[in-house]
């Protein structure tokens, strides 16, 4: 049996990540590949029940959980999520496609919190075993076409970590940036402008090299 390939998705808030995740499902199905769609934080009871602690917050705490606690949190959530879903699938032989992962806790505890990646890299060499995605698609919008997106998406207002000041999205941004510029191997920086088929023949073309690898 061949180990199915593990592809995230990831980008700011209002990237479209998860209408090119459903695209990118579609096309590898009409392939014949067996895919799973799953997202972070989330994909499992424990994890989704994680998700909600982190993105609703808690009754009577108006503080919020502090940058430590939170990286704990996302750790926790994805070591479930690995050990319960995403191994078992690619060992299964099925492909996955995530909606954010590992980088979205670089960028975000990491550049917008300000813990260190060292420190974002041993939690997941702890919770789940390093596990890296195959290839990651970094999916880039400009900063005024994410404002258009997000006030038609968020009408009922964004949640504890979207609803954060500019400046804590500027700096995720430009680690999400760094990061793909230090291991270009494993990522692809994707042009999120324009309209989502534009978008998913781009991410098309850059899993190319997976898709052939896979077929022989
Ligand atoms: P979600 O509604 O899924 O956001 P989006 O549609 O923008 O992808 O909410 C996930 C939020 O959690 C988002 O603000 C990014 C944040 N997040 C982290 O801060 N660290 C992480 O490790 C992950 C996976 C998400």
């Amino acid at each position: 049996m061949t180990r199915g390939r593990f592809i995230a998705l990831e980008g700011g808030e209002g990237a479209g990540k998860s209408t090119q995740a459903r695209l990118l499902g579609e096309a590898l199905r009409a392939r014949g590949v067996a895919v799973v769609i799953t997202r972070e934080p989330g994909g499992t009871p424990g994890a989704e029940a994680i998700r909600s602690l982190l993105l609703d917050g808690v009754a009577g705490d108006e503080a919020g959980w502090g940058a430590r606690a939170e990286a704990l949190l996302f750790a926790a959530a994805r070591a479930d999520h690995v050990a319960r879903l995403i191994r078992p699938a690619l060992e299964g032989g099925t492909w996955v496609i995530c909606d954010r992962y590992l980088d979205s806790s670089r960028a975000y505890q990491g550049g917008g919190g300000g813990l260190s990646d060292a420190d974002l890299l041993d939690l997941h060499r702890i919770g789940s075993e390093g596990l890296l995605p195959d290839l990651t698609l970094l999916v880039e919008v400009e900063s005024v076409e994410v404002v258009r997106r997000l006030a038609l998406r968020d009408t009922a207002g964004s949640d504890r970590i979207g609803g954060r000041e500019q400046a804590y999205h500027d700096r995720v941004s430009a680690t999400f940036r760094r990061l793909a510029e230090q291991d270009a191997d494993r990522f692809a920086r994707i042009d999120g402008n324009g309209d989502p088929q534009e978008i998913h023949a781009r991410i098309m073309s850059a899993l190319t090299p997976l898709l052939e690898a896979s077929a022989s």
